[in-house]
């Protein structure tokens, strides 16, 4: 292709951007208060204004009628009673809340938004709310020298955005994923902004193709879209966690996950036949690896035809699937969107029967060619589609499948714009519209349908989704992991950021395909991204085909030894973990975070890519490079131990560690605790045995946390099934306090005490648990 070439580049090529002619929202003529809603007609527009919270500004502008304010896909809340107080004047109307303070000003329409402190979160000058004839809408904020940017969804590259522009338009892309491709499979029009150790957020809640731009001014940023309302929510802060928990308040948060799913998952494209899936699973037994998944890729099908089994691959997936689980081993098939044109076949048959295609507004139907040749799509806007779709997945529940992998559903199509065409239309539920409006939301749309279904017939199990695309709210239905990524140490470094970006997006449930998964793995990179794959959220080994097979043996003993080592490490870990996803799942804060989310007064932090938090008190430094074994770790305030030797390390500086293909630079911080278990058995994962690791800090530390448990399988936790400790660490001059503030629920767990150990207590130091000494004690028993 000649755009490959140098022809790209082609001096007649050069694009002229600047003299876009955009059209003012221009002077605010007349505000009406209607509610809680302020309604501004202005010269060329209108707009309304709405506080959803104290915290929360919503503002839509909309160029030629009253702003229409139902249209959200994932706002899943409605405006509180907010108490507002209003000064009035010729040039300014200033409406305040206890938390925000707005400035309209009339002469043009300009809108700056304060905190309670008059600290300036949002503000327009000389450019405001504007628009262009093809309908494009844009909005222009100032950008101080002190701002970061985070968040954006899935966007490769490094953690601070600043500097850069973004495209939401979702996008199959296969493999490349350089710093500047973009965009890619989630479009989460969100980000937030640091700026001096305070954080604000936006979402942009626009569900056409949105474009981010802080790159081409130097003091100003802007957003737009190619269509649709200017409708976008301002978020107070007054920190990066608050902003996460306004935009998931909005957006919502992750159900608790199934205590399988955030374990390991092997996966490949694909493991093709019934033998080969069985011999597979007996490897992990035998080897005593760590495994709760197995991933079927498009070959389990017949004909890639979504809602079958190919019988002679696969003669028998029943007692497949059935004898796998008696090894504690759970299947998930995956199911793309497309659905085989073939008269024959049942789906397509009822699809078409039943009107469930997407379709031209003349009636024909939308053919796109993927896997299975030529294919229909369920149109996922329409509530009777979702439906039709949720239950069909009995085929899978029907054969004890409780997790599915949506793949493709961006949507992909083989073509040139990789996608659906723009001018098909959508029933959305009732409210018909183009493709072009609903393309970011289609694969949102699926993860609902797909959810809602599973969740309807696995009565009281809790589902397990994963998949590609996804618009904000994705976090509600599913776990998302970061698409088509190759076998390159520079992919593995891009990882973290990507993860770290999707959970400031209110997606804590992610992954990349640990090992890479196009190109041709190798030993090293294998053993260094299992290392980190013990600790990100979704944790999930995946390869191409024709690529190197990539299960953790294929490289011999002694590779082998380390990975499963970490990928039993991860079992360990899973009662911290798990506490972490309840927290999610009641906040919105992500399980793997950057650090300034905990030091976000500490500039060293604000672009820092290779160091991640698990929580609030781990840190991971892993080894990103070949050959490599030493690397400076930077660490926050505090003093941090290292989790293997015990050795402490100061904060606020960098220091060089040392790490053996073996070893993971992994720390934590003094003055805190983790909770613990002990890896036994693939056939016995509910383990007995809980311990607390308190690491004594030095006087006057006080660190508390909550340790969350419950069945890990069923939803009988909404009805108090669990158990909910409040626990704190106090760290004085002559004794430790380990105190359990409060306790909550009904759940009785397999074990009956937790061990608690002590590290770094000093001689003259005794343990106090819940108020009782003990002298001398490093290791003591809570009993429940
Ligand atoms: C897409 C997916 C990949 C999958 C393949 C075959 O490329 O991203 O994970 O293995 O399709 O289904």
């Amino acid at each position: 292709m000649l755009e490959d070439t140098s022809f790209a580049i082609l001096p007649e090529n050069k694009q002229d951007t600047t003299g876009k002619h955009y059209l003012d929202i221009g002077n605010v003529l007349s505000i009406e208060k209607q509610q809680n809603m302020y309604q501004l007609t202005c010269t060329n527009g209108f707009v309304t204004l709405c506080f959803y919270t104290d915290a929360i500004l919503r503002v839509v502008m909309n160029p030629t009628s009253q702003p229409v304010l139902d249209l959200s896909k994932s706002i899943h809340v409605t405006p509180l009673d907010v108490s507002v107080s209003e000064e009035d004047s010729e040039a300014v109307l200033l409406l305040k809340t206890k938390k925000l303070e707005v400035k309209i000003e009339k002469n043009p329409l300009r809108i700056t938004v304060k905190d309670e402190n008059s600290r300036i979160l949002v503000k327009e000058q000389e450019r405001g709310m504007a628009y262009d004839q093809n309908g494009e809408i844009r909005v222009w904020k100032q950008m101080e020298e002190s701002d970061h940017f985070y968040g954006f969804g899935e966007k490769s590259g490094f953690l601070d955005k600043r500097g850069e522009k973004y495209e939401m338009w979702n996008t199959d892309v296969y493999a490349p994923h350089n710093p500047e491709t973009d965009p890619l499979y989630e479009s989460i029009p969100y980000f937030m902004t640091l700026r001096n150790g305070k954080a604000h957020g936006i979402f942009f809640d626009n569900t056409f193709r949105t474009f981010f731009d802080m790159k081409s001014e130097i003091d100003r940023y802007s957003f737009s879209a190619e269509g649709g309302q200017l409708d976008y929510y301002v978020l107070a802060g007054p920190d990066p966690k608050k902003v996460l928990e306004q935009y998931t308040y909005l957006t919502g948060r992750m159900p608790i996950p199934p205590k399988w799913a955030i374990g390991y998952h092997q996966s490949r494209y694909s493991y093709e036949t019934e033998a080969e899936v069985r011999e597979l699973a007996a490897n992990f037994l035998e080897r005593d690896i760590p495994v709760d998944v197995i991933h079927l890729d498009i070959h389990y099908m017949n004909g890639y035809r979504v809602f079958t089994f190919d019988r002679d691959r696969f003669p028998n997936p029943e007692k497949l699937i059935a004898d796998l689980r008696e090894m504690g081993i759970r299947v998930v098939p995956i199911v793309d969107p497309g659905v085989k044109q073939d008269a024959e076949y049942p789906i397509y048959q009822e699809g078409v029967q039943g009107d469930n295609f997407c379709k031209y507004i003349e009636g024909d139907i939308y053919f796109g060619d993927v896997w299975p040749g030529k294919s229909a799509f369920p149109d996922f806007t329409d509530e009777k589609v979702r439906k039709w779709w949720g239950e069909k997945h009995a085929f899978y529940t029907d054969m004890g499948i409780d997790g599915i992998w949506n793949d493709m559903n961006e949507p992909a199509v083989f073509n040139e714009t990789k996608t659906m065409d723009t001018s098909v239309m959508h029933r959305n539920d009732g409210r018909p519209t183009t493709h072009k409006e609903l393309h970011n939301v289609y694969g949102l749309l699926m993860g609902k349908a797909t959810y809602e279904g599973m969740k309807d017939q696995l009565q009281g199990k809790r589902p397990f989704l994963l998949t590609r695309a996804g618009y904000s709210g994705v976090q509600r239905y599913a776990a998302v992991w970061t698409g088509d990524n190759r076998s390159f140490w520079e992919h593995l470094q891009m990882s973290l950021p990507m993860v770290m970006n999707l959970g400031l997006s209110g997606v804590a449930f992610t992954g990349p395909d640990v090992g890479g998964f196009a190109h041709d793995t190798n030993p090293e990179l294998l053993v260094r991204w299992t290392q980190v794959g013990a600790f990100t959220p979704y944790f999930r080994n995946h390869s191409a085909l024709n690529t190197k097979y990539q299960e953790p043996w294929q490289f011999g003993e002694k590779y082998e030894t380390i990975m499963k080592n970490y990928m039993q490490m991860r079992y360990e870990w899973l009662p911290q973990l798990y506490s972490l996803f309840f927290k999610a799942s009641q906040t919105g804060l992500p399980v793997m975070r950057p650090l300034f989310m905990e030091y976000p007064d500490d500039e060293r932090t604000y672009n820092l890519n290779d160091v991640v938090m698990i929580g609030d008190n781990v840190l991971l430094a892993p080894i990103l490079s070949p050959g490599v074994t030493d690397r400076a770790v930077y660490l926050p305030e505090g003093e941090w131990i290292l989790w293997a030797t015990g050795e402490t390390f100061e904060g606020n500086r960098a220091h060089l560690v040392h790490a053996e293909l073996a070893d993971l630079p992994l720390f934590i911080k003094k003055g805190t605790a983790v909770m613990q278990t002990k890896w036994v058995s693939n056939q016995e994962k509910e383990t007995k045995q809980r311990s607390m690791h308190v690491v004594a800090g030095n006087p006057g530390d006080v660190y508390s946390f909550t340790y969350y448990d419950d069945d890990g399988e069923t939803f009988a936790y909404e009805k108090g099934d669990y158990l909910k400790w409040n626990i704190e660490i106090k760290s004085e001059e002559d004794a430790i306090h380990v105190t359990i503030l409060d306790k909550e629920g009904n759940y009785l767990p397999p074990y009956k005490e937790v061990d608690v150990n002590l590290a770094e207590l000093k001689p003259n130091q005794n343990v106090i648990l819940n108020g009782k000494t003990y002298e001398d004690k490093q290791q003591f028993k809570i009993i429940l």
